[in-house]
């Protein structure tokens, strides 16, 4: 049985008192034997702070992303040592806005998530196709192209220690979010090329829908069998929002 996981993706929002104020919010609004395991990823910056302020507490502490290398002239990079000095335990990687807005390539983005493997931190691995490759008809090319790149570096094995998060691009940020089915097909359709490779990784592999979750759709999405938590962007930014989220995982 896998266990649910629900992450905020805070992205480059607030500043240093309002992310400690949320993270307050959300840790005295959690309480004892919530069923989901929650992490949050604050900007870099506040990553001290907010570790600190998770000292005693479950919830998890992700970075928004990590470099490929560990140390050198790799001027606006974090290495995953970095990271971990200050109680990382989580990285995103691949998430759209990086591999579209900044270019990073699912090579690049495959090199990240080896690294963050190689210094113990959770790969969050993001995959997802744009409104144009869907309507094209090309879902399943992106999203497999996306997961090969990783698999062909880091080897299904990998994946034992590794979170895949489903974020279809059109959904995020736009209100408009895959409806249960579509986010149930790419879902078993990427649990089934895992277990193509290994049968149990695949069957263990938390695979999460991140695309425009709020309160009122959290639950239904997370009640299909192969969508096991969300990666929460705005709704994550509101103390009430994320708790909702996580109380339906
Ligand atoms: P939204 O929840 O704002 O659509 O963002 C999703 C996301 O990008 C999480 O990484």
């Amino acid at each position: 049985m896998r266990r649910s996981l629900v992450v905020g993706n805070w992205k480059m929002n607030g500043n240093r008192g309002k992310s400690l104020g949320l993270l307050g919010d959300i840790l005295a609004g959690l309480g004892e034997g919530a069923k989901a395991d929650v992490g949050v990823c604050p900007p870099f910056v506040y990553l001290p702070e907010v570790g600190e302020a998770l000292t005693g507490s479950s919830v998890l502490l992700g970075s928004q992303n990590v470099a490929d290398q560990d140390e050198g002239a790799f001027t606006g990079e974090v290495s995953a040592l970095m990271l971990k000095e200050f109680g990382c335990q989580l990285a995103i990687v691949g998430h759209s806005e990086r591999r579209l807005i900044y270019g990073e390539s699912s090579a690049l983005v495959a090199a990240r998530y080896a690294k963050a493997l190689q210094h113990g931190l959770i790969p969050i691995l993001c995959i997802g196709e744009t409104l144009e490759e869907r309507e094209s008809e090309r879902t399943f090319d992106v999203v497999g192209e996306q997961l090969d790149a990783v698999l062909h570096t880091a080897g299904v094995a990998s994946l034992a220690k590794a979170v895949i998060a489903y974020e279809p691009v059109w959904a995020i940020g736009t209100g408009r979010t895959a409806s249960t089915e579509q986010a149930q097909e790419v879902h078993s359709w990427i649990r089934a090329r895992i277990a193509k490779l290994d049968a149990n990784i695949s069957e263990s592999l938390q695979i999460l829908y991140g695309g425009s979750v709020k309160p009122d759709n959290a639950a239904a999405l997370f009640s299909m069998p192969d969508i096991d938590g969300g990666l929460i962007g705005g709704a994550s930014l509101d103390a009430n929002s994320f708790l909702k989220i996580c109380h339906s995982a």
